[in-house]
């Protein structure tokens, strides 16, 4: 697969690190697409099959009144007015499941009903915007493999992008490795402890001591 420009150019900090993470697979699957931005960017950089999944009713008159004419023809766009949890996919290995925006526990819904569907080398790239260990533990739970974790910054909000496949590969933590340990980690730490005053349960008890216990590790100058 080729482009001329790198893949998510032109898009926000969080929508151009999930391109980038998504690229180089030739059936792109961006689920929760609103926008689209990600599905039709993956397709001018070379996937050859876009698919959008959205049940909005907003999303899918757009989606829906779009004109021939306005897709370009270097790939196949389909749009499916539906939920992510009522999908149907093709068994192949080809694919990069795309879930962003969505709340955690929406994505670990959606995950739970495809993974039992699709076969090794399959790609995921997640970014839920909340109920982050929720979706960590359920990607534990159907014993994906973890390909690498980033945090993103954009507009003095922090995003962690998550991309993993079925098939062997890393564990993933509970509350991730590597989203604290760049530049921003430490500003994200604080950020995460300071939302979880307002809650009590046990996932955010859990992140809570994580991040307590969690010291920066700074360089020895
Ligand atoms: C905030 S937008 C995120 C758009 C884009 N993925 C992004 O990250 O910028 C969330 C979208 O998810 C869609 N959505 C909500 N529940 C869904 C579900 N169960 N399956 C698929 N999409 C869903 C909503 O209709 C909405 O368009």
């Amino acid at each position: 697969m080729s482009s001329d420009s790198p893949v998510g150019e032109g898009l926000g900090a969080r929508l151009k690190a999930i391109c980038q993470a998504a690229q180089d697979v030739p059936v792109v699957w961006d689920i929760g697409c609103d926008h689209g931005h990600v599905g039709l960017a993956l397709g001018g950089a070379g996937a050859r099959e876009v698919h959008l999944v959205d049940p909005a009713i907003g999303v899918q008159q757009k989606w829906l009144e779009l004109k021939d004419a306005d897709i370009p023809r270097s790939f196949k766009v389909f749009y499916h007015p539906k939920k992510g949890e009522e999908l149907h996919v093709p068994r192949n290995s080809d694919s990069c499941f795309v879930m962003a925006g969505m709340g955690g526990k929406k994505i670990a819904a959606i995950l739970t009903h495809l993974v039992p569907q699709i076969s090794e080398g399959c790609r995921f790239v997640i970014s839920p915007h909340r109920d982050l260990p929720l979706v960590r533990a359920q990607m534990r739970e159907l014993g994906l493999g973890l390909v690498c974790e980033q945090l993103v910054r954009e507009g003095g909000r922090f995003y962690e992008v998550l991309v993993a496949h079925v098939g062997p590969g890393r564990e993933v933590s509970p509350y991730g490795e590597a989203v604290w340990d760049g530049d921003d980690g430490e500003a994200y730490r604080q950020h995460c402890l300071a939302g979880l005053a307002k809650h009590r349960d046990a996932t955010s008890e859990g992140l809570r001591r994580f991040l307590t216990q969690r010291v920066q590790v700074l360089p020895i100058r």
